[in-house]
């Protein structure tokens, strides 16, 4: 019997280009994911729209193109020990990739959960985080913070995660059942491994501009929880703001469309608006109160997104109590 282990994606609220400086991020899991089915096999034989990869059960060998993922996941999960236990199947996604909503590492948390319930192999959550950033860099040499990938391990309905990068620590945060959370997806493709790469280096190096995005940024989170707690959406828009502006001209990781599209949104009526995730291109996140969230998201060509439960698997069974797909 096939067996379906179920993946989202992220939109950050707050927080961006702190996690690997190990700072604070404010994510929420989104009711967009990817999802892997499948039944054990000698090797890892996975179909896509219509493209079929095939990877050794440990991730070792030669890969092209998406097989890099799977290859990538195995390998870093044989590292930690894992039985090579191999699989067949699909993986579907509503996730759209390049859009800045985490979309690859939705498909390595999905794939490391198949990966390892196929061999009855258990990490806990953060560790299973780690193994898949380590995964990205593997895969296709990003060297990404963890925000991705335990957003969609850790992520709660109703609830943002407040992590930190730091020490791991985390709580949930829920939101104000007022507030609706909309992402805008600019069209253009995210840059990430390009500029995202060199930021990195810009800030380990000192540069000054940098340094005061990623402090002034890890405040922003700390008021922006405080003001999600007191549902004080003046606050959020101010915060939001400032944000956007910091990673426009302090980062340097906006776009002329990331910045129409921020201003277009409160002209709309937003209650808040900022680029989210990487930037380079991807998408905005819009704060909207509830009843004027479904027209904001149209006029913006965006699309309103809960917050939604963790990866898990989603096999029916007539033992398993949790609950199934939405
Ligand atoms: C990308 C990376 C994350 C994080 C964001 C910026 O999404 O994958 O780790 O660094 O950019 O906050």
């Amino acid at each position: 019997m096939r067996r379906r282990f179920r993946a989202p994606g992220r939109v950050n609220l707050i927080g961006d280009h702190t996690d690997y400086a190990g700072g604070l991020v404010l994510p929420i899991a989104v009711d967009l994911a990817v999802e892997v089915n499948v039944e054990p096999a000698e090797r890892v034989v996975l179909s896509s729209g219509g493209r079929t990869v095939e990877v050794a059960a440990d991730g070792t060998g030669d890969v092209e193109g998406w097989g890099r993922y799977p290859a990538a996941v195995a390998a870093e999960l044989a590292a930690l020990g894992r039985r090579p236990v191999g699989m067949e199947g699909d993986v579907v996604s509503d996730l759209p990739s390049g859009a800045g909503l985490g979309s690859s590492a939705a498909l390595e948390i999905a794939l490391a959960l198949a990966l390892c319930a196929l061999a009855d192999f258990e990490l806990e959550p953060l560790e299973l985080a780690s193994a898949c950033r380590r995964a990205e860099l593997r895969a296709v040499g990003v060297p990404c913070g963890i925000l991705d990938q335990a957003a969609s391990l850790l992520g709660r309905a109703d609830s943002a995660l407040l992590l930190d990068c730091a020490t791991l620590e985390y709580r949930h945060v829920p939101l104000p059942g007022t507030l609706a959370v909309i992402v805008v997806d600019s069209g253009e493709r995210e840059l990430a491994d390009t500029g995202y790469a060199d930021r990195q280096r810009e800030l380990a190096g000192g540069m000054p501009s940098r340094v005061r995005h990623v402090e002034t940024e890890n405040r922003r989170v700390r008021e922006a929880v405080a003001a999600f707690e007191r549902n004080d959406a003046d606050a959020l828009g101010r915060i939001f703001r400032e944000s956007h502006a910091s990673l426009r001209d302090d980062y340097d990781v906006s776009t002329p469309e990331l910045d129409r599209l921020v201003e277009r949104a409160y002209a709309a009526g937003a209650l808040a608006a900022r680029l989210t995730g990487g930037g380079f291109g991807g998408s905005i996140v819009v704060l909207a109160e509830h009843d004027r969230a479904a027209a904001i998201a149209e006029q913006l060509g965006g699309r309103v997104v809960r917050a939604s439960e963790a990866a898990r698997e989603i096999t029916p069974s007539k033992t398993d109590s949790r609950p199934g797909r939405a």
